[in-house]
C-alpha cells in the first residue's frame, strides 16, 4: 500500500498559516535547523508531492520561483507534483507540476503510479488532506507543533476524525518542535 502522509508544521492550536498566509510564527521558532535535517530524511522517502493552490502560490512567491525556477528542484528534486486548483496558475520552468481539479479519487491511480514504492506527501493545506481522508487514502499524519498560537488562520485538518481511526505511533522532539505521528485507518 502506498503511504500517503500529511506532514506539516502547525501552531499549538491547529493552524498551518495565519489569515494572510504568513508563516512568521514558524520561522520565529528556535529549532527550525533540526527540523530541516529531519525534513531532508523525510523527503528521501517521498515519490510524489500533492498540494493545493494556496500552498503552491506561497512557495512560488516565497522562493521567487518565476525568476529562479531552479530553486524548485533544489528544494523538491524532480518529484512529480500534483497541484489541485480550479484556476490557471503560473508554471515553473523545468518543474514536473501537474494541475488537476475535482475529486481526489479519479487522480489517485496517476499519483500512486508516479510514487512507485515511495510515499505520497500531502504538503497542504488541511482541507486537501481532508479530501484524501474522505477518500480513505490518507494513511499517516505527521505534525510538528510549534510553540505558538494564532487567533485564526488556515486550519490544520478541518474534519471530524476520531480515535477509532487515529492511533498515536510516535513522538520526537526537534528543538522547540514536538513531532507527533499518527496512523490513519480507513473509515
Ligand atoms: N505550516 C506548514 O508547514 C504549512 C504546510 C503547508 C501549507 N502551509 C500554508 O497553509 C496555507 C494553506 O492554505 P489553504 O488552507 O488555502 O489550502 P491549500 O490546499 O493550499 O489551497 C486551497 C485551495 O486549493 C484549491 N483546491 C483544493 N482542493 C481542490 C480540488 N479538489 N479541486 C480544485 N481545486 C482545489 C482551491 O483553490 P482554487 O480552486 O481557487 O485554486 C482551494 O481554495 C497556505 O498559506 C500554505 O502556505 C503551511
Amino acid at each position: 500500500m502506498t503511504p500517503v502522509i500529511f506532514h506539516t508544521a502547525t501552531t499549538l492550536n491547529g493552524f498551518l498559516a495565519d489569515d494572510a498566509d504568513s508563516l512568521d510564527w514558524l520561522f520565529a521558532t528556535p529549532g527550525a535547523d533540526e527540523a530541516e535535517s529531519d525534513f531532508s530524511t523525510f523527503l528521501e522517502t517521498v515519490g510524489v508531492l500533492v498540494m493545493g493552490s494556496t500552498t503552491y502560490n506561497w512557495v512560488v512567491e516565497h522562493e521567487d520561483l518565476l525568476s529562479h525556477p531552479d530553486r524548485w528542484t533544489d528544494i523538491y528534486g524532480d518529484r512529480p507534483t500534483w497541484v489541485f486548483t480550479s484556476r490557471d496558475l503560473p508554471r515553473i520552468e523545468g518543474a514536473d507540476v501537474r494541475f488537476v481539479q475535482g475529486e481526489v479519487a479519479p487522480h489517485w491511480a496517476g499519483i500512486r503510479d508516479a510514487a512507485g514504492d515511495r510515499a505520497v506527501w500531502i504538503v497542504g493545506g488541511g482541507d486537501l488532506a481532508g479530501q484524501f481522508a474522505d477518500a480513505d487514502l490518507l494513511t499517516e499524519i505527521r505534525v510538528s507543533i510549534a510553540p505558538a498560537t494564532l487567533p485564526s488562520g488556515r486550519p490544520l485538518l478541518p474534519r471530524r476524525i476520531g480515535p477509532d481511526r487515529l492511533r498515536l505511533e510516535g513522538m520526537t522532539r526537534a528543538g522547540q518542535f514536538a513531532e507527533l505521528r499518527y496512523s490513519v485507518r480507513p473509515a
